[in-house]
């Protein structure tokens, strides 16, 4: 029996992904990915290290400059490969402003469900059950680019959620939340039926969201047997993050 036929295709698979902006140093260098159904990633690494390009290549807003990206089994590589991906794949920006162009949050949330073929009275519904599940409700008729910094990261959530994806990309979704509100996104997060990359600088949020944390440094991903999470405290990439046991 050939094993192989029978093994789970990966949702997303880079390999040897590199890539420089113009003009710019190396960001990804030969990185390779494998992220199936079900896995819940967290993934850290200092400023600059390459966190967001890695996002922005899956999504194809950005195109490697070697290497292949393979979504849902199929390579992709031009637009039209990425329409499917965009579908099913939400991300939510590091930076709210580039997420939210409506100018209420209503007419925000409920874009993405109209683009997706969904009547305005469903696209309104949508939209309004997926901002009353992130408590804001209330919210409706805000102007959008007057919501503070937190609720901006909320609302941006919100119209990710809304699409309802099959698979989550978050760059930093509790970047300047207070307790309460990252306490929220917390519980969401670990109780959703969701597969999901995380991006985070919060060691002790990835632990509990997450199953496995990768961590990224000179243009790679370190993975198998770099991190291990100790059940009782924290994630350990090469000891590189300073930590403390009880
Ligand atoms: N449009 C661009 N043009 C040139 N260089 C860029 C561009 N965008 C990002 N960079 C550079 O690429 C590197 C990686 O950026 P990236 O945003 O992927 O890092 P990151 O790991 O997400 O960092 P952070 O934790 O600060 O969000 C950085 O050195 C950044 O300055
Ligand atoms: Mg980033």
């Amino acid at each position: 029996m050939n094993f192989k036929m029978t093994e789970k295709q990966p949702l997303i698979s880079l390999k040897n992904v590199s890539f420089v902006y113009p003009g710019g140093r190396q960001v990804l260098d030969a990185v390779n990915l494998e992220f199936f159904t079900g896995n819940r990633i967290g993934l850290m690494g200092p400023n600059g290290s390459g966190k967001t390009t890695l996002f922005h290549i899956i999504m194809g807003l950005l195109e490697p400059s070697s290497g292949s990206v393979k979504v849902f089994g199929k390579p992709a590589k031009t637009e039209k490969d990425f329409f499917p991906v965009r579908q099913k794949i939400g991300m939510l920006f590091q930076d709210p402003d580039d997420q939210l162009f409506s100018p209420t949050v209503i007419e925000d949330v409920a874009f993405g469900p109209l683009n997706l073929g969904k009547s305005r009275k469903e696209a309104m519904d949508i939209a309004r059950r997926t901002l009353g599940f992130l408590g804001l409700s209330g919210f409706e008729d805000r102007i959008t680019y007057r919501l503070s910094g937190g609720e901006k990261r909320l609302v941006s959530l919100a119209t990710v959620l809304a699409m309802e994806p099959e698979v989550l990309l978050l760059d930093e979704p509790t970047n300047g939340l207070d307790e309460a509100t990252k306490e929220n996104i917390k519980s969401i997060l670990s109780d959703i039926k969701l597969s999901f990359i995380v991006i985070s600088h919060d060691l002790d949020f990835l632990y509990s969201t997450t199953d496995t944390i990768y961590f990224m440094k000179d243009g790679k991903i370190m993975t198998d047997g770099t991190v291990e999470i100790h059940e009782h405290v924290h994630a350990h990439p090469h000891g590189a993050i300073p930590h403390e046991h009880d």
